[in-house]
Parts: structure tokens; C-alpha cells; sequence
């Protein structure tokens, strides 16, 4: 079981904005990512202890292509371009999980689009 959901539309946006309109999302919404390169969401992400830890992102991507991310912690990219590829639907949401090495504490947890097309359309970031 996870121990900690931290709802996208609660994180720290840089180009995107916090809407509701396809349903099946979690909490109060979600992230649309502006379909710009560099478009992010920024998680503050605790963990107990230091160390890799399985990190689930909840996403919509209504488009045939493929929305990647880098996933960057403190300040250091750690997954290069994570594949978020087509789900069907905008009200089709699924997990990706990466694995993230973690500091004990405050991490910061920074998901940035690297592509014209933007992020998918974030739920949650889950650990
Ligand atoms: C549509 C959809 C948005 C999505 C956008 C996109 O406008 O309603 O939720 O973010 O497409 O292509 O990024
Ligand atoms: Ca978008």
C-alpha cells in the first residue's frame, strides 16, 4: 500500500494550470500541462528513510502520441524522458511507476514535458 499521495493539482506548476473537467481524476483535480516544452509539475515528496523507493505518477493522455517526461530529484534529472503514451481517453487514467533514489526528508520531485506537445494530463504522484 502506498503511504503517501501528493495530488498534482496541490503541487508547484510552471505552465500549466489545475482543471476538472474529465472526470475519474482523484482529490479535487487535476494538471493540464500547457503543450509547451518545459511545462512542469513540482512535488515536495517525503521519505522516511534514504534510498530507491517506487514512485507512481497517475496520468491521462487522450492523444495517440506519446508525452514524456523528465523526472528530475533535487535538482537532478533521473529518469530521462518516461514514456506517457496514449490512454485512450482523456477520463482513461493509468500508473506509471519509476523508480526514484530519495534523500530522507524533503525531496523535491520535478515532472517537465520535453516536447511542444506538453505533459500528459496529471493526476497524482504516489509513494
Ligand atoms: C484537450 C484536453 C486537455 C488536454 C489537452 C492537451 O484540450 O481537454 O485536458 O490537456 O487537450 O492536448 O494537452
Ligand atoms: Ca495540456
Amino acid at each position: 500500500t502506498p503511504e503517501s499521495r501528493y495530488e498534482a493539482e496541490n503541487g508547484t506548476l510552471t505552465q500549466g494550470v489545475v482543471e476538472s473537467n474529465h472526470a475519474g481524476f482523484s482529490g479535487t483535480g487535476f494538471v493540464n500541462y500547457d503543450n509547451v516544452s518545459g511545462s512542469a509539475v513540482e512535488f515536495t515528496v517525503r521519505a522516511e528513510t534514504a534510498g530507491p523507493r517506487q514512485v507512481t505518477l497517475r496520468f491521462a493522455n487522450g492523444t495517440t502520441v506519446n508525452r514524456p517526461l523528465d523526472i528530475s530529484v533535487n535538482g537532478q534529472l533521473a529518469v530521462d524522458e518516461q514514456a506517457f503514451a496514449g490512454t485512450g481517453a482523456w477520463t482513461t487514467w493509468q500508473p506509471v511507476t519509476v523508480t526514484l533514489n530519495l534523500e530522507a526528508g524533503d525531496n523535491t520531485v520535478r515532472a517537465a514535458a520535453t516536447t511542444a506537445n506538453g505533459g500528459p494530463n496529471l493526476d497524482y504522484l504516489e509513494i
